[in-house]
């Protein structure tokens, strides 16, 4: 059976996953440029919104998926007391935001806004944004470009790579299929996790599905015209501040 993708083993491997990327740092330039005080929208197991709070700043996390909040919180309660006062996480549908202040930075990292997949609900966050900015608020989205070629190559073919458990020592195999409706701009996605010892006896297995949405830049700048938000600058990578231009694999739209 295909579980929902947040839950259970991949929560534990979502981390694995993602121990490559350095968009953290690329955060808490942002956080001392726009900060203190943050709100990451789908702020997940705490990947970002963790270092963040470590490094002084007072941040919010808002994610609806029950176990990548209890996994955040796990790891929070291995921080020292004074990172702890630095972060709350919400139970919350970004589509939905309520809370009772505002913040200088929102952020919406890492491809979460591939979840929705329709425009409607996606405004209606960015709605939530302006409502939730200071007035010198910033809000920051950084997106994947769709590679469309690559896209095209690797449609339906299963890939297959390996990872090792930091913490266990085991080894994870992950295999991955994505099917693609170009049409629709949706991506399906099956995972299949494997976890092996030393003597390769399999110890868990669990399979997941996702359908995700991938956007354009141009469609991406109307809709958060739509939802009143201006966007006042643009990068074509988190780590340098260049142009979005024809080989660009990243866009990062500043708006407020
Ligand atoms: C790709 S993960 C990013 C997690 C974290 N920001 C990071 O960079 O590691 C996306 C997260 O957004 C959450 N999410 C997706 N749609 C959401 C929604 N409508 N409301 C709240 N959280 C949502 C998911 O549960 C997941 O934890």
């Amino acid at each position: 059976m295909a579980h929902e993708m947040y839950s259970g083993f991949f929560t534990e491997f979502y981390d694995i996953l993602h121990a490559g990327l350095t968009d953290v740092d690329s955060y808490i330039e942002f956080a001392r440029k726009f900060g203190p005080d943050i709100l990451e929208l789908g702020s997940g197991t705490g990947r970002i919104l963790i270092p963040l709070a470590r490094a002084g700043f007072s941040v919010t996390g808002v994610d609806y998926s029950d176990d990548m909040i209890a996994r955040c919180r796990a790891k929070l309660e291995l921080e020292h007391e004074s990172v702890k006062a630095k972060a709350a996480i919400v139970k919350q549908d970004v589509t939905q935001l309520k809370l009772d202040r505002k913040f200088d930075l929102i952020i919406a990292p890492c491809n979460m806004i591939n979840h929705f997949l329709e425009p409607a609900p996606l405004i209606k966050m960015f709605r939530g944004v302006k409502r939730h900015l200071k007035p010198t608020g910033v809000f920051i989205l950084d997106n994947s470009i769709p590679d469309i070629p690559y896209m095209v190559d690797i449609n339906r073919v299963e890939r297959i790579a390996a990872f090792e458990h930091p913490l266990t020592g085991t080894k994870i195999i992950d295999r991955f299929t994505s099917t693609y409706d170009f049409v629709n701009q949706l991506e399906h996605n099956v995972i299949h996790l494997e976890e092996y010892d030393e003597e390769h006896n399999l110890l868990r297995e669990a399979s997941y599905s996702i359908t995700m949405a991938y956007y354009f830049p141009r469609e991406l700048r109307l809709m958060l015209e739509m939802a009143g938000l201006e966007v006042f600058h643009e990068q074509g990578s988190l780590d340098e501040d260049i142009p979005i231009g024809a080989d660009s694999t990243q866009m990062v739209l500043f708006a407020r």
